[in-house]
C-alpha cells in the first residue's frame, strides 16, 4: 500500500499518483464537487472555520487528523481498508471463489446501480439538511452535523472513485448524474423516496440519524460482504466514520433525558 501524500490534491491509499488517467477523472469532477457544495451544502457556511475530522489513512489507530478548517477546503479523501489477496466469495452462486478485483461483465450493470444507488444518497442527505446549521440548538450540534455533512461528502467520494476506476465512460456519467439530481427536486430527484423528504427541523435530523443512519448502517454492512472486493474494501472504512453518525443519535437522546 502506497503512503499519503498530503501534497497531492486528493488524499488516498489507492496510489492514484500512478493512474494518470483516473487522477484527471477525479480532478475533473472536482470542482464541480465544489460547486455543488457551495450551492446546496450546508447554507452560510462557507466563511467559518469547523473544528473536523479528516479521514487520512486507514490505520484502526489514527485514521484521523483533527484541526478547523473550512469546510469546501476539507480534504475529501479517497480510503480502501486493506486487502486480502486470498479473500473468498462467501455466498450466492460463486461462494467459494475468489472475490472479485474487477467487475466481471455479467454483474456489471446490478453492480453498478448499486454502487449508484449508495453514492446517491450522500449528497441527497446533505442537501437536506443543509438548513439545520441555522437553527442549531448547541455549538456541540453544529459541530457534528458539519461532521456527518463533510463525511457524507468523503462517502460520495469514494462510490465516484469506484464509477470512475471501474466502469469506463458509464461511470463517468453516473459520477455527473450524482451532482445533478437534488433532493425533493420534481423533475430529477433523489433515488430513494426518504432522501426526497423534508428534514425541516432538529428532531426530524435526529430521527434521520436514529432511523436513516442505522438503516444506512446495515446497508453499508452488506455492502462490505460484496464479491466485488474494492466495494467491500471501501464501505468498511466507511463504517468507520458512520459509527460516529449514529453516536449522534444516541449521545442527543442520552442528553435529552
Ligand atoms: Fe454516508
Ligand atoms: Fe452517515
Amino acid at each position: 500500500m502506497s503512503s499519503i501524500n498530503y501534497s497531492e490534491k486528493i488524499p488516498n491509499n489507492v496510489n492514484l499518483a500512478e493512474d494518470r488517467t483516473l487522477q484527471r477523472a477525479l480532478e475533473g469532477w472536482q470542482p464541480n464537487f465544489i460547486h455543488w457544495w457551495d450551492d446546496v451544502g450546508p447554507e452560510r457556511s462557507t466563511n467559518h472555520e469547523v473544528y473536523l475530522r479528516t479521514a487520512v489513512s486507514v490505520d484502526p489507530s489514527g485514521w484521523a487528523q483533527f484541526g478547523h478548517v473550512k469546510m469546501r477546503d476539507y480534504r475529501w479523501g479517497i480510503f480502501l481498508n486493506p486487502g486480502d489477496a486470498e479473500r473468498q466469495i462467501h455466498f450466492g452462486d460463486h461462494k467459494g471463489e475468489k472475490a472479485w478485483q474487477d467487475v466481471p461483465g455479467e454483474h456489471r450493470a446490478n453492480l453498478r446501480r448499486i454502487i449508484v444507488t449508495q453514492g446517491d444518497t450522500e449528497p441527497a442527505s446533505v442537501e437536506q439538511q443543509r438548513h439545520l446549521g441555522l437553527t442549531a440548538p448547541s455549538m456541540y450540534d453544529l459541530r457534528n452535523l458539519f461532521q456527518i455533512n463533510v463525511e457524507e461528502g468523503r462517502h460520495l467520494w469514494a462510490m465516484v472513485y469506484l464509477l470512475h476506476k471501474h466502469f469506463g465512460r458509464d461511470g463517468r456519467e453516473e459520477a455527473e448524474a450524482l451532482l445533478q439530481r437534488q433532493s425533493g427536486d420534481v423533475d430529477n430527484p433523489r433515488i430513494l423516496g426518504a432522501f426526497n423528504e423534508k428534514t425541516p427541523d432538529w428532531l426530524a435530523f435526529f430521527m434521520f440519524t436514529y432511523f436513516t443512519d442505522r438503516d444506512g448502517k446495515f446497508q453499508l454492512s452488506a455492502l462490505a460482504e460484496s464479491a466485488f472486493d474494492p466495494l467491500a474494501r471501501t464501505t468498511k472504512f466507511m463504517l468507520t466514520e458512520e459509527a460516529h453518525h449514529m453516536f449522534v443519535r444516541a449521545c442527543c437522546r442520552a442528553r435529552r433525558r
